[in-house]
């Protein structure tokens, strides 16, 4: 037994800020955001907007398209580390959003490879014969976490949420391999401290600089880039394909210089990486997804493809799915 992806859904914030938004506020630059980064705008949660309201878009979405009610879901994983609670978690809230009872419903906290380890998370359980229909789903709102001070953080984060149903399946197709990795060991070049403030951009609270995303972007970038590209070529080794044989890889989108760093390394052709970097930012977990989904919207993917998803973030944590589509 097996696990596929047989539809997605993305669902974003109201509000798109663009570089310009930004340089009114903050001594910043459309040009060095976009030369520095890929990004040209974002979507920002406004006060009163819920990411779990965002997510459960997503999700209603991903299941009309699946043809599924969400009474069929018998498990929900969310890769989030932007619930509004300590408990309960993000993945109760939008199975109550969901109206949907009694099953299992948790979340996975891997920050910016959320996405990825929650759909490997999903597929073990689905290979042991746990479950046969799950909704995995990725949500963040980092851009309530950032100090708005720091330009070098708070002009790379915007936020979303993109939902994936699985079914269990025997066969060729579905998810052949993912590989997970973390390092504890440089946790302090991504951090943020649990401080209980929600701050979106239009409010008057704001975080304290202690409690915003403290990050290390030169040295983060570098990891970001070596180990994007091992795990790519391992999960690629684990499941003995080729990357030549990959149609297209999906990367979790933090930097266009980060994604193309990956591909030069790997010998890998621009036009086979998927970018939407210009239009979202980084939306942590949701990043994947919500790229797997235009990339599906635009026909970038067709039946029986290699797809390669693959991510970085805080934890360190890192990872990668190869599925065949
Ligand atoms: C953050 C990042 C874009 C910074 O780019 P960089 O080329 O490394 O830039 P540096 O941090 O070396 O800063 C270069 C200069 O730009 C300035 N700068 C930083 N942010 C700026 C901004 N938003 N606007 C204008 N100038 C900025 C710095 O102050 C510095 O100025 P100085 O040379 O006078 O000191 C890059 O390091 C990065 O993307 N790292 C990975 C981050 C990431 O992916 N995080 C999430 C992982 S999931």
């Amino acid at each position: 037994m097996g696990s596929r992806i047989v539809a997605t859904g993305r669902a974003l914030p109201r509000t798109a800020v663009s570089n310009h938004d930004l340089a009114r506020r903050m001594d910043t630059s459309d040009e060095w955001i976009r030369t520095r980064t890929g990004i040209a705008r974002r979507y920002v949660i406004s006060s009163g907007e819920s990411l779990v309201d965002i997510a459960a878009a997503a999700s209603k979405t991903a299941l009309a398209r699946a043809g599924m009610r969400p009474a069929e879901i018998e498990a929900i994983i969310v890769g989030t580390v932007s619930s509004e609670y300590g408990f309960p978690s993000f993945s109760c809230q939008l199975q109550h959003r969901l109206g949907v009872d009694s099953i299992p419903a948790y979340d996975v906290a891997a920050a910016c490879s959320g996405f990825i380890y929650a759909l490997s998370v999903a597929d073990n359980a689905m290979r042991a014969g746990e479950y046969s229909r799950v909704l995995v789903v990725g949500a963040d709102a980092l851009s309530t976490m950032v100090d708005w001070d720091d330009r070098a953080v708070a002009v790379l984060f915007g936020d979303g949420a993109g939902a994936a149903v699985m079914v269990a399946e025997p066969g060729p197709r579905g998810v052949l391999s993912s590989l997970l990795r973390s390092s504890g060991e440089y946790w302090h070049l991504l951090s943020v401290r649990s401080s209980g403030v929600r701050a979106t951009l239009d409010s008057e609270v704001r975080r304290s600089p202690d409690d915003a995303i403290k990050m290390k972007g030169p040295e983060l970038f570098k990891i970001a880039v070596r180990s994007m590209a091992d795990v790519t070529l391992k999960v690629a080794e684990r499941a003995g394909v080729g990357l030549a044989e990959v149609a297209l890889i999906v990367p979790h989108q933090a930097n266009i210089r980060i994604l193309n760093a990956v591909a030069d390394r790997l010998g890998i052709a621009p036009d086979k990486v998927f970018t939407n970097i210009d239009r979202y930012g980084n939306t942590s977990a949701a990043s994947v997804p919500i790229a797997l989904d235009e990339a599906l919207e635009a026909k970038r993917i067709h039946d029986n493809d290699l797809v390669l998803l693959n991510a970085c973030g805080g934890g360190l944590t890192w990872g990668a799915n190869l599925l065949r589509w």
